[in-house]
Order: structure tokens, then C-alpha cells, then sequence
């Protein structure tokens, strides 16, 4: 946190990516619950498509803190409001959504776990986006493979993700990539950042984890990348 806490964004998003995804939607959503929504960058966006009554989840109060402030300054508090609950933990009574979205965070409980029990939040034909990191490739380098083994061994391909989704009970609507703006937009004010936090965090081995990172990023996007998943409870 002491790397991330300035930082808008937690994970590759833009506007255009979540407006194209949930222009993929193709209906005009009453309820919206977000899973893991971070400072709120995609809440926004989604509230300012919609007039759907949104939840926004995190189990980070200092995110969501700041999210609250954003929501007052657009006048959006009374229709979208923010709830810290871990995302394993999401319960709503008989309550259902007709769209749950969740960006770079379904990983986090593992994307076959959050497909299948947040199935049960959806109304029928409910609609679960969600984005997650995907080989793009079949023949990653072993710098990909090597870091991804430790940092995200559950990484999969489009197509094992596309089986997995109609296993659990999906229909995949559509699918895609997010664009190289998003990527930009994450990783170059978290270089700035490590650049900050270096001297006052030496021998950190968070610093050092994350600058591999932002170095694969550099090197090697294309190998792997966020996809989009738009699918259907059936
Ligand atoms: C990679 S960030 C993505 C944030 C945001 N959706 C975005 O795209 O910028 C992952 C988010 O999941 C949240 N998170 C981590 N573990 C969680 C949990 N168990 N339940 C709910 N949220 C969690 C983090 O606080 C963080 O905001």
C-alpha cells in the first residue's frame, strides 16, 4: 500500500475499455454490483452510462474513502454507493444484479471460484464482466513464463477461460483485449512511483517485485494482456 496508495490506478483500465464493454452488455441495467473497484476509476464510468443503482465493493476502506469523495464532488452518492466487504464475503440477502462488474479482480478469489459463486448474485440472464490476465500467445518466452509461474500461476489462455465460463453455467457474449492505453496508463505513473519510493524503501522486495513487473510490462506485453469476458448466466 505504501507503493500504491497514491496511485489512481490499481490495475490496466481506461474509459474507452469499460465503455466498450458495457456497451456489450446490451441492456439498460437497474442494479450494478462492482467487485473490487479500487478508487473507482470504472464506478464512474459505469455511473455516468447508466442510471442503475450501483454498489461499489473493495476490502480497502482507504480506497473506497476516496471513492466516496468523487462520488459527492459528481453529486453521485445517492444512487451509487460503496460497501467495504471482501469479495469472497458478498452477500445480499434474496437481492440479485442484473449486471456484476469486476475489473482486474476476480484473480484475486480465482476466476473459476468468482464465476461460480457470484452466479447466484446474477437475476436470470444477468450479465458477469469481468477482465482478466491471458497468454496471447502460445509460445510465451520463458521470461513471461517464468514470472507469471510465481506472480499469477492460475494465467490461462482466451479459450481455457471460454470453456471455464461455459462451465459455470454462461453464455460468453463476447470477449476482447484491453487496448495499450490501459496498460500505459497503469504501469507509467507506478514506474514514477517505484522511482520515488526507492531510497526511502531500500532492499524492499515489494520494490524489487514490482519493477520486474513494470520491466515485463515493457518488454513483453503482447505475450500476455487483460481480456474482457462479457457473459450471460444461463
Ligand atoms: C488490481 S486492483 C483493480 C482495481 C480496479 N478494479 C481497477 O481496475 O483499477 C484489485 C482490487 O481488488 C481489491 N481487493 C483485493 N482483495 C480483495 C478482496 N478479498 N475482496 C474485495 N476486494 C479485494 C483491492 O483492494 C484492489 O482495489
Amino acid at each position: 500500500m505504501q507503493i500504491f496508495e497514491p496511485l489512481e490506478s490499481w490495475g490496466p483500465n481506461s474509459e474507452d475499455d469499460t465503455t466498450k464493454a458495457f456497451k456489450m452488455v446490451k441492456h439498460n441495467p437497474k442494479r450494478i454490483l462492482e467487485v473490487g473497484c479500487g478508487k473507482g476509476n470504472s464506478t464512474l464510468v459505469l455511473a455516468k452510462l447508466t442510471n442503475a443503482e450501483i454498489i461499489a465493493t473493495d476490502n480497502e476502506e482507504l480506497a473506497l474513502g476516496k471513492l466516496d469523495e468523487k462520488l459527492m464532488r459528481h453529486s453521485l452518492n445517492d444512487r451509487v454507493t460503496t460497501k467495504c466487504v471482501s469479495m469472497t464475503e458478498l452477500d445480499f440477502g434474496t437481492d440479485k444484479f442484473d449486471v456484476i462488474w469486476a475489473e482486474a479482480s476476480a484473480y484475486i478469489m480465482g476466476i473459476e471460484n468468482a464465476l461460480t459463486k457470484w452466479r447466484s448474485l446474477l437475476i436470470e440472464e444477468g450479465v458477469l464482466v469481468f477482465s482478466d490476465l491471458v497468454w496471447l500467445t502460445d509460445k510465451p518466452s520463458k521470461a513471461s513464463i517464468n514470472h507469471w509461474k510465481s506472480d499469477y500461476p492460475d494465467i490461462q489462455t482466451v479459450e481455457t477461460r471460454k470453456s471455464q465460463i461455459i462451465r459455470a453455467g454462461y453464455e460468453l457474449k463476447h470477449t476482447f483485449t484491453v487496448s495499450d492505453r490501459a496498460w500505459k496508463d497503469y504501469y507509467e505513473p507506478l514506474q514514477q512511483r517505484l522511482h520515488e519510493v526507492t531510497p526511502m524503501m531500500e532492499n524492499s522486495q515489494a520494490v524489487e517485485d514490482i519493477q520486474n513487473e513494470v520491466s515485463l510490462y515493457k518488454s513483453h506485453l503482447g505475450e500476455f494482456g487483460y481480456q474482457f469476458f462479457i457473459a450471460k448466466k444461463v
